[in-house]
């Protein structure tokens, strides 16, 4: 049986990790959309027209080196405004939505844009601040030298991009249920989290 959870929300709230963890959890597939704009991104830093890149995207480049770096981050919600852009991976997102067995999709615009059907949606937030102060640790862990006030100028510069675009802006579903992790820890949101799931299902059923 398909069942959607749209998992929306900043950079650095912590939807990647609470995604795994509810996929994990259900059973479902994980899906991070964020790869599909980074994989544009990464090509068009390479080069590549960005909608050439994006109606070309294949698997294996969603497994491409160094996707996760800041300079991709920043490429990726250039290219993420350009509507061509985002129509050319619509139909890859809906399809894995679908799959038989569950989905889990993690994004800006699954709850508003991609599946405003889904079953079950979370928007996932924290303030700029601590959204920053974890993308920085998590970078200086992985041995990149940044200084903590410029992540979060970056983090703070993608934000506002991605909720003033006029194409699918970052914001919370109307029926999504809004978890603010500023002071969770990710055990705790993952089980608020699951809880939210499970009210869901519980109505659908009902
Ligand atoms: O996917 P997204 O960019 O929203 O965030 P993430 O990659 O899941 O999380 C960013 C970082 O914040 C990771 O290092 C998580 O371990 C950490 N995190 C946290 O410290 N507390 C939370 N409640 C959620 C995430
Ligand atoms: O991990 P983090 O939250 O920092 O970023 P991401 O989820 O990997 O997304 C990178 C960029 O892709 C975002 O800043 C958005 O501009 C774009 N994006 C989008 O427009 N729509 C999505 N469903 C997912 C990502």
């Amino acid at each position: 049986m398909a069942f959607t959870i749209a998992i929306d929300g900043p950079a650095a709230a912590g939807k990647g990790t609470i995604s795994q963890a509810v996929a994990r959890h259900f059973g479902f597939g994980h899906l991070d959309t964020g790869l599909l704009y980074r994989a544009v991104g990464r090509q068009m830093l390479d080069g590549v027209e960005p909608v050439a890149a994006a109606r070309g995207l294949m698997a294996e480049d969603l497994e491409a080196e160094g996707l996760r770096s800041p300079d991709v981050a920043q490429a990726a919600s250039k290219v993420a405004a350009i509507p061509e852009v985002r129509a050319a991976l619509v139909d890859f997102q809906r399809a894995y939505a679908r799959r038989a067995g569950g989905a889990v999709l993690d994004g800006r615009d699954i709850g508003t844009v991609i599946c405003p059907e889904a079953e079950a949606k979370l928007f996932v937030t924290a303030s700029p601040e601590v959204r920053a102060r974890r993308r920085y640790e998590e970078l200086h862990a992985q041995g990149v030298e940044t200084a903590y006030e410029i992540v979060l100028a970056e983090t703070r510069e993608r934000d506002h991009r991605d909720a003033t675009r006029a194409d699918a802006p970052l914001r919370p579903a109307e029926d999504a249920v809004v978890l603010d992790t500023s002071e969770l820890d990710i055990d705790a949101a993952v089980v608020r989290a699951i809880a939210a799931v499970d009210a869901a299902r519980g109505s659908g059923e009902g």
